[in-house]
């Protein structure tokens, strides 16, 4: 680490150490996202970023011109270990799934985007992510409003999937209050974003498929329904569907609470739940939309419930940043001890 003797925006100590930090993966869509966060953040300084092709000539991303101006670089493990003290891994799973324990190993803190390293339980992780072979030691979860002190002290954070994001936020009260009617069926229906595929073009993300359609995939094989379920401790219905917008993704979830429970009442358990969350905002009966948190790192969470006991919870972010790249920042932000907001509001 090197040490700047004047505050940072933002920033209210006299001398605190930059953090060097390095985004591999950096041409994709959530490590573009990555670099506009970190490039503007006051405590960090952005040291390398990486693309895949090796030995290739240096690459521009035009959209973040005046925001960032470094340049890109193949990816090398051992100039990230060189140049930087946390690493973000924006990468496919596979790529990951090899290059993070030799990071820690040699030292590194990494925040990985991938699902390489978010399911436990190794028999399930094999199933979804079978070329995760082994996860390090100091590894956790990062759904950050509930895992700040693992995340803290953390080598490897598993920064979760976008949907489990949007579904735990809204569930994970409920379930830990008792409000969830035993043995009662937890219902997701998600929508996302294009973006939420990544950059690489494939005929469900070809503009003329998605455009002007709406359609269901991963159908009762999601590797995000196993990722819920771990979260939750039980069993969901999940299905996500893909929507013609390039970001946002909205959860409208079906649960059973106990009869005559009222709005109030599941409101008093999110308020609880949420009293020292900065990135998320419960807006109640009025029920939020993708466009209020896009290009944020909010999640908005809304509900309604009839005297039979029927509840709607409907949970609204943006797949990019509070379901990638800014829930990583937070995690960040926690990992060095600095204000969760940092760089982020
Ligand atoms: N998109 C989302 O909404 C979202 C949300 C949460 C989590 N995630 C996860 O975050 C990770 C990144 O997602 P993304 O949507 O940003 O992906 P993306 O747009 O497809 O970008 C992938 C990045 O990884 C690089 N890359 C590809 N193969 C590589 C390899 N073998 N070795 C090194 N670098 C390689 C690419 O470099 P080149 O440009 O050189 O090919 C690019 O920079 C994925 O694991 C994804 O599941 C994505």
């Amino acid at each position: 680490m090197h040490t700047i003797t004047s505050p940072a925006a933002g920033q209210t100590s006299a001398a605190r150490p930059v953090v060097r930090v390095a985004v591999a993966g950096a041409t994709g869509y959530t490590g573009q996202e990555l670099l506009r966060l970190l490039a503007r953040h006051p405590a960090v300084r952005l040291t390398l970023a990486t693309s895949s092709a090796s030995g290739s000539a240096a690459r521009r991303l035009p959209a973040l011109g005046r925001v960032w101006n470094g340049s890109l670089t193949p990816l090398d493990p051992n100039a990230l270990t060189r140049e930087a003290d946390l690493v973000f891994l924006a990468l496919p799973d596979a790529a990951t799934a090899e290059l993070a324990p030799k990071l820690v190993e040699d030292g590194l803190r990494v925040i990985d985007l991938s699902g390489a390293f978010r399911l436990r339980d190794a028999a399930v992780r094999a199933r979804w992510y079978p070329e995760t072979h082994a996860v390090p030691t100091g590894t956790a979860y990062g759904l950050t409003e509930f895992e700040r002190d693992v995340v803290r002290e953390a080598r490897l954070v598993a920064n979760p999937g976008c949907y489990p994001t949007t579904s735990l936020l809204a569930l994970k009260p409920l379930a830990a209050a008792g409000a969830l009617l035993p043995g009662a069926d937890v219902i997701i229906d998600a929508k996302s974003g294009v973006s939420g595929a990544g950059k690489t073009p494939s005929e469900r993300t070809h503009f003329s498929e998605c455009h002007g359609s709406v359609s269901a995939y991963g159908v009762l094989g999601h590797r995000h329904g196993a990722e819920i379920e771990q979260g939750l401790g039980g069993v969901v219905t999940f299905t996500p569907h893909m929507v013609p917008l390039d970001r946002g993704l909205l959860a409208t979830i079906y649960v059973r609470v106990a009869p005559g429970t009222t709005e109030e009442a599941l409101g008093d358990i999110y308020e609880r739940a949420f009293a020292n969350s900065a990135f998320v905002r419960l807006v109640g009966a009025s029920l939020p939309a993708i466009k209020q948190v896009v290009h944020t790192n909010f999640c908005d969470i809304g509900w309604r419930v009839d005297p039979s006991g029927r509840a709607i919870v409907v949970s609204v972010l943006d797949n990019l940043l509070k379901g990638a790249s800014g829930q990583a920042v937070q995690n960040m932000n926690v990992m060095l001890g600095l204000d969760e907001a940092a760089g982020l509001l």
